[in-house]
C-alpha cells in the first residue's frame, strides 16, 4: 500500500481528483467505483470543477457506487442515490444509465445484489475504486467481522454506524438498519483502489490498517492483498500512525 500524505482535506481531495481524470484519460471505456459520506464530497466538487472547465468528460465512464441502505428510494434525500446526484450526477454529462447504485427498495433485496454483481461484471469489472474509511475500520458497509470472501449482500449495521451516520438524518429512529454493500471480495477484483482518509476521528483506524495485522475484525486490512492500494490521507488522518 502506498501512502500519500496530505497537509490538509483539500489537498487530498486534489490529488485524488487528478488521479481520477488520469484514469478516466487513459481508458477507452473507464469504469469507476465511487462512495459517499463526507470523505470524497471534496473530490466531487473538484471533479465538477474540471468539467466545467472543460478538463474531463464522463460521456464514455461507467460508474458503480459501494452501497445503499435498504428501505429508501433514490429520490429520498437520505438515500445514497439521492446524495450522489446532488453532490456529482447531476452537475456533469455522465449517462444516467451509465451510473450504478445498488437498489436498495426493491421488494428482492437479494435478487437487487446478484444483479448489482452481474452489472460489474458485465461492465468488465471496476479501473478505479474510491473508498472512505468508517471509525471502525469498516469500507462500504463491510462492518468489522464480515468475511474476506464477502460478495455483494444486504448487512445489518452497527449501533457505531449508525451513530457516525445519524447526523444526516433527523432522528436516530430514521437511520436505517440494513444495507446492501459491495462485498469485500468484490471490491478486491478491482485493478486500482484508493483509500481517502481525513481527519482525527479516523486516525486510530487508520494506525490499526498501517501497522496491524490483516484480520476481519479490521475489514479495510483486506486492502493489505490487493496490488495496487494508494491511501491518500491528511496529517490529522496520519496523527497515530
Ligand atoms: C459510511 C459509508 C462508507 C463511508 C464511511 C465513511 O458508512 N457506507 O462508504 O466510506 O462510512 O464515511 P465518512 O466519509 O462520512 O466519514
Amino acid at each position: 500500500m502506498e501512502i500519500i500524505k496530505t497537509k490538509d482535506y483539500d489537498e487530498m481531495s486534489k490529488q485524488a481528483c487528478v488521479k481520477v481524470i488520469e484514469t478516466i484519460e487513459e481508458m477507452h471505456q473507464p469504469v469507476l467505483g465511487l462512495a459517499t459520506g463526507s470523505t470524497p464530497e471534496g473530490l466531487y466538487k473538484c471533479l465538477i470543477d474540471a468539467y466545467k472547465r472543460n478538463k474531463v468528460h464522463f460521456d464514455k465512464v461507467t460508474t458503480f457506487n459501494l452501497d445503499e441502505y435498504i428501505g429508501l428510494s433514490p429520490e429520498d434525500k437520505n438515500s445514497y442515490h439521492y446524495y450522489m446526484n446532488e453532490n456529482f450526477f447531476k452537475h456533469i454529462d455522465l449517462p444516467a444509465d451509465q451510473a450504478n447504485v445498488p437498489k436498495g427498495n426493491t421488494g428482492n433485496a437479494s435478487q437487487a445484489c446478484e444483479d448489482y454483481e452481474q452489472l460489474i461484471r458485465e461492465a468488465g469489472h471496476i479501473d478505479l475504486q474510491i473508498l472512505g474509511l468508517g471509525v471502525n475500520g469498516h469500507i462500504a458497509f463491510n462492518e468489522p467481522h464480515t468475511p474476506f470472501n464477502s460478495r455483494t449482500q444486504v448487512v445489518d449495521l452497527t449501533e457505531s454506524t449508525r451513530d457516525a451516520n445519524a447526523r444526516f438524518f433527523e432522528s436516530m429512529d430514521d437511520v436505517p438498519t440494513q444495507a446492501i454493500t459491495m462485498g469485500l471480495e468484490s471490491i478486491m477484483e478491482s485493478r486500482e483502489i484508493i483509500l481517502l482518509v481525513s481527519g482525527f476521528k479516523k486516525a486510530a483506524a487508520l494506525a490499526e490498517l498501517i501497522h496491524g495485522k490483516k484480520t476481519e475484525s479490521l475489514p479495510a486490512s483486506i486492502l493489505k492483498n490487493h496490488p495496487n492500494v494508494t491511501i491518500i490521507a491528511d496529517e490529522e488522518a496520519l496523527s497515530k500512525a
